[in-house]
């Protein structure tokens, strides 16, 4: 099958297209034949070899998280799929994921069905970060009906999702990005947009419940400024976990500072699946590539100004 591979860390040319041996599933396994594939951050970390993932993967690999396609086979064990049903999900995570091919094998566990008036496109998208948007909207921040809410990088991947989970829940979201993205953002829930470029959001906006962050450094520093005694902070880059000024800061302003690690989560996915089938949820995607243009994918993630997501056609 083909499939693209790292065989060496380094910059988006080591990312080559290879033919490589189709997979069998075990008992326990389901074989995709993949549609679409989505690239998140973590993968440029991964293949840079700046992630904490890095050093327990074995070369060559193939990369990739996030799958969406149909059912090719099925281990005897497997009863929650047949061969033809539609799928989506994240798998593999932290180890490999594998999607970055024609074929991956998967935990039927972490897969749901893809509703049909969802697009292959769209299920791609959604899994990595829409679970990580999920869960810190709702199992870290624990936001509740009227509490006020930043979302740091707002137009992307995974801030473009929390807005949306955040509002849901009743939320008054605060959320930043470049000016160009306003129109982008005020329709799918941000109350007070913020342009990063134009003001300093610890001016504009004080006294959150929570802030979802999403660079590190300087402007998780600052956003400590934007939060109550007794609020909660995630930090979502894990290249910034345990940083003593990040943590110093926290103290001082008696703020709950997490960094969480997203966890695949099929029942999680089949939530998710019913908002975006109920179209209570829009996953926004910025540009498709072709799995021959897989270095141009992850050049475009590393301008860190994509909006919304960035998928790969498979087949
Ligand atoms: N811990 C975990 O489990 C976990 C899971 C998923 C993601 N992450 C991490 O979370 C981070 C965000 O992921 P993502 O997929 O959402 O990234 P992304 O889609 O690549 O983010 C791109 C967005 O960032 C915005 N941006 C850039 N600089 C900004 C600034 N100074 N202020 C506000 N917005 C800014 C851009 O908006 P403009 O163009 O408008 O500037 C762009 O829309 C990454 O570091 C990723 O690795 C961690």
């Amino acid at each position: 099958m083909k499939a693209a591979i790292i065989n060496r860390f380094g910059p988006p040319e080591v990312l080559e297209i290879t033919e490589t041996e189709k997979p069998v599933p075990n008992d326990n396994e389901v074989l995709i034949k993949i549609k679409f594939t989505g690239i998140n951050p973590v993968d440029t970390k991964v293949r840079a070899g700046t992630s904490g993932m890095s050093k327990n993967l074995r070369l060559p690999a193939i990369l990739g998280w996030d799958v969406s396609g149909t059912i090719e086979s099925v281990g005897k064990n497997v009863s929650e799929f047949k061969t033809g049903d539609e799928v989506f999900g994240c798998i593999g995570f932290p180890g490999l994921g594998k999607t970055y091919a024609e074929f991956t094998l998967a935990d039927p566990k972490l897969l749901t069905i893809k509703p049909s008036n969802v697009s292959f496109e769209e299920a791609a998208a959604v899994p990595l970060a829409g679970l990580t948007a999920y869960q810190a909207i709702n199992e870290h921040l624990k936001i509740s009906a009227g509490q006020k809410v930043l979302v740091q990088a707002a137009a992307g991947g995974v801030g473009h999702l929390a807005v949306q989970f955040a509002k849901l829940k009743g939320a008054f979201v605060a959320g930043t990005a470049s000016g160009k993205n306003e129109d982008f953002l005020r329709p799918i829930g941000v109350d007070q947009f913020i342009n990063y470029k134009k003001e300093k959001f610890e001016d504009v906006f004080k006294n959150a419940d929570a802030v979802l962050e999403a660079m590190g450094g300087e402007i998780l520093y600052r956003s400590f400024s934007c939060v109550k005694r007794g609020g909660r902070m995630v930090c979502l880059p894990s290249s910034t976990k345990n940083d003593p000024k990040a943590i110093e800061l926290a103290k001082q302003h008696d703020v709950e500072l997490i960094w969480p690690m997203m966890h695949p989560d099929g029942e999680e996915m089949k939530l998710i699946a019913g908002l975006l089938e109920e179209k209570k949820l829009l996953v926004k995607i910025d540009k498709i590539f072709a799995l021959d243009d897989i270095i141009e994918a992850h050049k475009a993630i590393e301008t860190h100004s994509t909006v919304g997501k960035v998928i790969v056609k498979i087949d």
